[in-house]
């Protein structure tokens, strides 16, 4: 799959996701070579007007995971218009645009997943965004529409794809549904059918193995695939998705040894990012994805989300102990406590 110039390689995207797609898993997802293309969570193009400090802290993607997209939310086409190009000047590859978040803080404004509301507006965002940034692609991430029965994806998809848009992404639920329900990849279908012959269609929502991906390429025609949830503490998942695409078989998923491996890597680069007091914040909600499943899990996530662990040093430890633990006692369970 190719978004204008560039070669999204293998077509598998990592879907944005506030407070996890930061640099430390986008790079993780990178290294362990399953994604074609990274996508930062999404960014308010007001805070970059109004140079919020914080938000500026947010342009942290590095050659290391390219191509990388920033994603921004808004609804003023001008505003858009000005954050785009700060974040290209910043080094992003792209720019996506988020119509698909419809959590109140963002929707009550018009942007996010409003935006499917209003379509002249949409258009409007789209044609200001790609005029501000004419040597970097912009793509569109959106819902089916904002509620039932209203699938505006389709009709918007072509204007956006006509505006210069050059991949649009579907969540294939509605607005209203938030996380409820199953996505119905006939949208994606539909999309696909509408707009294939202009720009490349990604499929999203209910990915959660490497059939479910091949079944979506089967029954849609996607071009390429966008995994969210599956990916929290299975960066592994990806490459399974992507090798299962291209050649019909996946290897094995992580041993117990990979996977305090990686989680250690998160939690050094998370502190290194963002200072070990918010890091290990952070990595309370990040890290126990990493042993689901595993015995002695719920005591691991117990100790690692406890107040009692406070710096890098005591996550590390805690994770040292767990795998001490672990070889030696195997599947049978164990205390484990802080240290
Ligand atoms: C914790 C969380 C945060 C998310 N943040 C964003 C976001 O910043 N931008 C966005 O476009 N979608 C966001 N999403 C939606 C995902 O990108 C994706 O569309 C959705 O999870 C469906 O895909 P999945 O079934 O593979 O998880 C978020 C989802 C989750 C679970």
């Amino acid at each position: 799959m190719r978004i204008d110039t560039i070669d999204i390689v293998p077509n598998v995207i990592l879907a944005p996701m506030a407070g996890i797609t930061a640099h430390p898993f986008r790079v993780i997802c990178k290294q362990l070579g399953g994604v074609g293309l990274v996508v930062t969570e999404l960014i308010s193009s007001m805070a970059i007007h109004y140079k919020n400090e914080k938000t500026f802290g947010m342009f942290d993607w590095s050659a290391d995971e390219y191509p990388s997209f920033c994603q921004l939310f808004g609804a003023d086409p001008q505003v858009m218009a000005e954050a785009a190009r700060i974040v290209c000047d910043a080094g992003a590859d792209g720019v996506d645009i988020n119509m698909g978040c419809w959590v109140p803080k963002v929707a009550k404004t018009g942007a996010g997943a409003a935006l499917l509301k209003d379509i002249c507006q949409a258009e409007a965002v789209v044609d200001a965004v790609v005029k501000a940034v004419p040597h970097k692609p912009v793509t569109v991430k959106v819902r089916a529409g904002f509620d039932q029965p209203h699938i505006t994806a389709i009709k918007f998809a072509k204007s956006a794809a006509q505006l210069g848009a050059k991949s649009i992404a579907v969540h294939a639920r509605f607005a209203s549904q938030g996380f409820s329900g199953t996505a119905d990849w006939s949208i994606i279908a539909r999309v696909k059918d509408e707009v294939g012959d202009l720009i490349p269609v990604v499929g999203n929502g209910d990915i959660e193995t490497p059939e479910d991906a091949a079944r979506m390429v089967r029954e849609t025609g996607c071009d390429g695939v966008m995994v969210g949830r599956a990916a929290l503490g299975n960066p592994w998942l990806l490459k399974q998705i992507a090798d299962y695409l291209a050649t019909g078989t996946y290897g094995p998923g992580p041993s117990i040894e990979e996977r305090f491996a990686i989680a250690r890597q998160h939690a050094r680069l998370q502190c290194a990012q963002q200072g070990e007091n918010i890091g290990v914040r952070e990595l309370r909600g990040l890290l126990p994805h990493y042993f689901k499943g595993i015995p002695g899990a719920t005591r691991l996530r117990g100790v690692i989300t406890s107040g009692e662990t406070r710096t890098l040093a005591q996550v590390e430890a805690t994770l040292d102990q767990a795998m001490e633990w672990h070889e030696t006692l195997g599947d049978k369970e164990s205390e484990i406590v802080a240290p």
